[in-house]
């Protein structure tokens, strides 16, 4: 196991703010708060930001935003401005709990991208030379003629163009052999095995490009421009990726980054969808090799979630916003259902019925069905005072064992070693409240009761009190209204029973 560090920076992508947020970006979101906030419980955070930073932001420059301003009549500026409202709020709405907001137009973000461009520049990790390649419009890529049989894109399938033009280039091939050791060297670096693998293959088989880093600006003038040369802006990507640097530190006089969160001290993680890891393990790593600067510890790239064959996305016209989710079950519905239904790293398919599935079941059936029946058994036979221990033996004392090793359980699942499956993290609570479910209806402690049979009763029904403690505890950082409702309801010695939490839909 690696070490343990006791500072957490986790980010997200930034997302395109060219239209209005899906699913799919919530996911990462989601996701990304989930471990927020279990990192905050388990380093045991008192003050905001004291000890676990979560970042995530928007990407606001390039052809994409250009051309969807350009369509609305806008100017870029003007269009972003308008767009990223809409994901500030959906972050409210969710309740993520990100620390910061990063824009990529904002003047701390473009100050570092500046600095980062003229210091690679003066190292001659940046050069000017003439550029001629297969380059896919859309998805702001260029590919290797290899990568786009056909010339066609084989990320969105629409036609390449050739293009040959005076641009600025990063060496990254000087660092190839440094990112294949350190992927040898860390197993970890980029999480699941199969997109480790996929990259550590890409970097063996193939002899690494330049990158291209700038555009012309007589074709794309939505961007930063290079300090060391007006006519061109910065291609989106590398503007991009240093987000993650400028919104916690800053480049001093000797062009050393310092910064309280990106550090070796803290550990790293970035969250990213399946469609991004070359950029993240490969263009991002490099970047920070010749800035002599630290890599992240773990690169995570989650599965899409797609609508019957196809991927989520604007571009397919299949997008679905998850407000109109959240308004139908809840926010804590849709988190739990976003995180359990498929293991992170997986593919999934949304649909309407898997949710209310999981809701029925998992939701309503299992967990809302332990909360509302030992809140009813506490008031019914303790007049609403929940009841002291008792000396567990048999069944009880076995249910207590796998209460004390719950919080390893699942925090294991969480991290690296575990591969961040919020699934089975989500798997090993139920666990508990299913064993406790089935407890009661081999106990019948209404037969107790019937029986006079006080003390029993009493420490069983603490058990129950228990269990669900010990589980909402667990489930705070996945669904944390519905654990605050619980701590309400029953964090006390003296009961207060409110509506069920999971009304089952028909
Ligand atoms: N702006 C770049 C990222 C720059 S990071 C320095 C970008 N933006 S994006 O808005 O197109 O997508 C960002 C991320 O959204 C994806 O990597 C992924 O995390 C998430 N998703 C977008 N569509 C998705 C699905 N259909 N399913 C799951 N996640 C998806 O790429």
């Amino acid at each position: 196991m690696r070490q343990k560090k006791n500072k957490f920076y986790i980010t997200t992508p930034i997302y395109y703010v060219n239209a209005s947020p899906h699913i799919g970006h919530s996911y990462t979101n989601i996701a990304a708060d989930t471990l927020a906030r279990a990192m905050r419980h388990s380093l045991g955070e008192k003050i905001t930001g004291e000890k676990v930073w979560f970042l995530t932001g928007s990407d606001e420059h390039g052809q994409k935003i250009q051309r969807a301003a350009d369509e609305a009549k806008m100017s870029p500026q003007e269009f972003v401005d308008k767009v990223v409202v809409q994901f500030k709020a959906l972050w409210g709405e969710l309740g993520i709990s990100n620390n910061d907001f990063i824009r990529t137009t904002e003047e701390r973000h473009r100050r570092t991208v500046e600095r980062v461009l003229s210091i690679l520049f003066a190292r001659g990790d940046i050069y000017r030379s003439q550029y001629e390649g297969l380059y896919c419009t859309p998805c702001e890529t260029f590919w290797l003629e290899s990568q786009a049989a056909g010339q066609i894109c084989p990320e969105c399938k629409r036609p390449v163009e050739k293009i040959a033009e005076t641009s600025y280039f990063f060496r990254m091939s000087a660092y190839q052999q440094r990112l294949i050791d350190h992927l040898k060297a860390s197993p970890r670096f980029v999480e699941p095995r199969i997109r480790y693998n996929e990259v550590f293959s890409f970097l063996t088989m193939n002899t690494l490009t330049d990158l291209c880093i700038s555009r012309p600006k007589g074709r794309l003038s939505w961007g930063i421009p290079l300090p060391f040369d007006p006519d061109h802006v910065t291609y989106v990507w590398f503007d991009a990726l240093i987000n993650y640097i400028s919104a916690v530190g800053t480049f001093g006089e000797d062009d050393q980054y310092r910064s309280s969160w990106w550090n070796p001290e803290t550990e790293i993680v970035q969250l990213i969808g399946k469609d991004i890891v070359r950029h993240h393990a490969v263009y991002w790593p490099i970047m920070l090799m010749a800035l002599g600067i630290n890599l992240p510890d773990t690169i995570v790239a989650h599965g899409w979630w797609m609508i019957g064959e196809d991927k989520m996305s604007k571009s397919r016209g299949n997008a679905v916003s998850p407000s109109a989710v959240v308004e139908k079950f809840g926010i804590d519905v849709y988190r739990y259902f976003l995180l359990r239904d498929v293991p992170f790293g997986t593919d999934g398919n949304f649909s309407e019925e898997a949710l209310v599935r999981r809701f029925n079941g998992d939701l309503a059936n299992d967990l809302g069905n332990l909360v509302y029946r030992t809140l009813t058994m506490v008031e019914k036979y303790f007049q609403g005072v929940v009841p002291p221990a008792g000396i567990p033996a048999g069944r009880a004392a076995e249910i207590y064992e796998k209460l004390r090793l719950l919080p390893g359980a699942v925090s294991e699942r969480l991290s690296c070693d575990g591969d961040f499956n919020f699934s089975a993290a989500l798997e090993k609570i139920w666990e508990v409240i299913a064993y406790a479910n089935k407890y009661v209806e081999e106990t019948k402690p209404w037969n107790l009761a019937k029986e006079n049979k006080t003390e029993e009763l009493k420490s069983f029904i603490r058990l129950l009190v228990d269990v669900i403690r010990a589980a909402s505890a667990e489930l705070e950082p996945f669904m944390p209204a519905t654990a605050a409702s619980i701590k309400e309801q029953l964090g006390a010695d003296t009961v207060r029973k409110g509506k069920p939490l999971f009304p089952r839909i028909i």
